[in-house]
């Protein structure tokens, strides 16, 4: 059933910041008052299903224990905007191209390239890269020696992902002759990213707040586009310095363009391209 503001309960002032410092706290979202609406609907939404009439009664439960931490993940899910699309950044995604030819030309590429997506919703974005970087590996006539990590704070959307299936119109940016090397195409009409390209992509729950916890591994390319935008200024720059440890000499960072524009790092340069916002470990 479709709701209505008017049909879900209102949420005082005093309950908005309750949820939204909730939110911030264990995601880093803010939720703007101009989506205060927006808020309101999911949770009396998943209230109705759960059929717990009050804010609070909910926000007890989603607060505390094991079963708060799974409804949680459900809620989560229903907040976050996931919205993507393969080759968003079409730009960005031919830097990581261009990079790894570069690599391969000069022969320097001595271990396998690794590839960390953050952020990643329902698996376009690391597919995109997947799709360039094994053309690099076959245009080289070398086998593939890449891997992908894909990380996301949201479940369902990981599950999407794994299985690399998207319906024809999503497919729409992606090239006549990359869907035939890279898609199978399903009795339903859908199409499925080849295994090939599946095994290498490795999806994970993961947290961006937490990321001082991930281990630390160096890594070639770190993707994060269309993350940091929702969160503040001094969590994006504590977040993108965590990142920037993370990177191999010669790795770059690739961000959403204008997320940040008064961030540097001692061992970042910013690569000199008005159409990316990348960043490179010297
Ligand atoms: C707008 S999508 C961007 C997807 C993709 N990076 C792109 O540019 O097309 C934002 C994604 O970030 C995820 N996200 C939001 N907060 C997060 C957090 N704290 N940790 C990890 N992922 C988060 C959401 O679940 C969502 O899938």
């Amino acid at each position: 059933m479709a709701w209505s503001l008017k049909q879900a309960p209102k949420l005082t002032d005093v309950q908005f910041e309750r949820w939204n410092k909730l939110l911030e706290e264990r995601t880093g979202i803010q939720v703007s008052p101009h989506q205060r609406g927006f808020l309101q609907i999911q949770l009396a939404k998943r209230m109705r299903e759960l059929k717990v009439k009050h804010y609070n009664q909910y926000f007890d439960q989603v607060a505390s224990g094991a079963l708060g931490m799974v409804e949680w993940s459900i809620l989560i899910d229903r907040l976050v905007v996931k919205e993507t699309s393969f080759f968003r950044h079409r730009d960005s995604v031919e830097l990581v191209r261009q990079d790894l030819q570069n690599r391969i030309n000069n022969q320097v590429l001595t271990e396998s390239f690794e590839v960390w997506s953050l952020g990643c919703a329902t698996g376009e974005e690391p597919y995109s890269l997947a799709m360039v970087i094994n053309d690099c590996f076959e245009l080289a006539g070398l086998e593939p020696y890449y891997g992908i990590t894909a990380t996301d704070i949201s479940q369902p959307a990981l599950q999407h992902a794994r299985t690399g299936i998207y319906s024809a119109r999503k497919l729409q940016p992606v090239a006549t002759d990359e869907q035939a090397r890279y898609f199978n195409r399903l009795e339903d009409g859908r199409m499925q990213v080849i295994d090939k390209l599946r095994d290498r992509v490795c999806f994970s729950p993961g947290n961006l707040l937490k990321i001082s916890e991930v281990p630390r591994v160096a890594l070639d390319i770190i993707f994060c586009q269309n993350v940091l935008i929702y969160f503040r200024r001094w969590l994006r720059r504590e977040i993108l310095n965590e990142l920037a440890t993370r990177l191999k000499p010669g790795g770059i960072l690739l961000i959403g363009l204008g997320e940040i524009v008064d961030w540097e790092h001692p061992g970042l340069q910013r690569v000199p391209d008005d159409r990316v916002q990348a960043y490179i470990r010297v």
